[in-house]
């Protein structure tokens, strides 16, 4: 596995194999791997010759007051599960190599961008989709994997790539979740014990949803019942409760007439859970 730190390495890597007929497949990450990453790897050995991952923690898509600072970072386990991973290159620039000559050009998708976690992160979508354009142009891949754990993102990336003709193919990755149901994240680690035993409750909340849906389902009782059970851990402070249109992210009508996704923001202590799950409707 080769470990390139700078853009010049990866792109001549990458050359020598597009030479060879090889097609790329990116997985972009900000370090910490979890089984989570790992499902995205494999999902990206599945479809392409060559795996790139990239690690980076990307400073312009964290807020002022958000935890850049306290990001958990191992790089010597994360170089260790990519390489038994069977991952061609790992692209691990540091701050200045990405950003250092960046003037103040930016990629947003306003709109999109503009509501529910974006709401809550300003600037945060505007940092995630500037840094995924220039990976997406330094390692120029065919395919590129991401969570739909972070679904906003997965969306919000999709259609940046269909407005601006970028040529690559996304694919999105279920969600790897722990046995009692948390979806795994990196931030999972700064849960007090407590809060761990708590943070269930999202995962709970979403199946029970899905258990109810059914054609023409009050779209308000299904929000109703998802409350209740985040309310029943005493420390879970709700952020959001959202069930959208599942490609648009537009509000649902009253009913449930279309494949909804649920999108949960619930905070422990100073941890930002998110999760969420689609809801097929026949
Ligand atoms: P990061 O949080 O490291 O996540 C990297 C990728 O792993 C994302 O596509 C995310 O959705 C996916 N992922 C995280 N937890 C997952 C889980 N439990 N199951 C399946 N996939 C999971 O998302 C980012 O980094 C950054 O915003 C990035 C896209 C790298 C841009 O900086």
């Amino acid at each position: 596995m080769e470990v390139c730190s700078t853009k010049g390495a990866i792109r001549g890597l990458v050359r020598n194999w597009r030479k060879s007929g090889n097609s790329l497949g990116l997985v972009p990450t900000m370090g910490y791997l979890h089984e989570g990453h790992l499902a995205l790897v494999r999902r990206a050995r599945s479809e392409t010759d060559r795996v790139v991952t990239s690690i980076f923690v990307n400073p312009t898509q964290f807020g002022p007051n958000e935890d850049l600072q306290t990001y958990p970072r191992d790089e010597k386990r994360d170089l260790a599960l990519l390489e038994a991973e069977g991952v061609d290159a790992v692209f691990m620039p540091d701050v200045e190599e990405m950003y250092g000559a960046a003037g103040d050009t930016f990629v947003e998708v306003p709109g999109l961008s503009a509501r529910l976690q974006g709401a809550l992160r300003p600037g945060h979508f505007r940092g995630v989709t500037t840094v995924v354009t220039k990976l997406f142009n330094i390692v120029q891949p065919d395919v590129a994997v991401f969570g739909e754990k972070d679904y906003q993102q997965l969306t919000i990336i999709r259609q940046m790539v269909k407005d601006l003709d970028v040529p690559l193919r996304i694919v999105g990755q279920p969600t790897v979740r722990e046995p009692d149901g948390l979806a795994l994240s990196s931030r999972n680690v700064r849960l007090a014990a407590k809060h761990r035993q708590q943070a269930t409750a999202l995962s709970k909340s979403l199946a029970v949803a899905a258990n109810m849906a059914k054609p023409q389902l009050r779209v308000a009782e299904m929000e109703r019942e998802i409350r209740t059970i985040l309310e029943e851990a005493p420390d879970a402070e709700i952020k959001s409760v959202d069930i959208l249109d599942a490609t648009t992210l537009e509000p649902m009508p009253d009913i449930l007439d279309r494949d909804a996704v649920i999108l949960l923001a619930v905070r422990f202590g100073s941890v930002l859970l998110i999760d969420q799950k689609v809801i097929h409707v026949e």
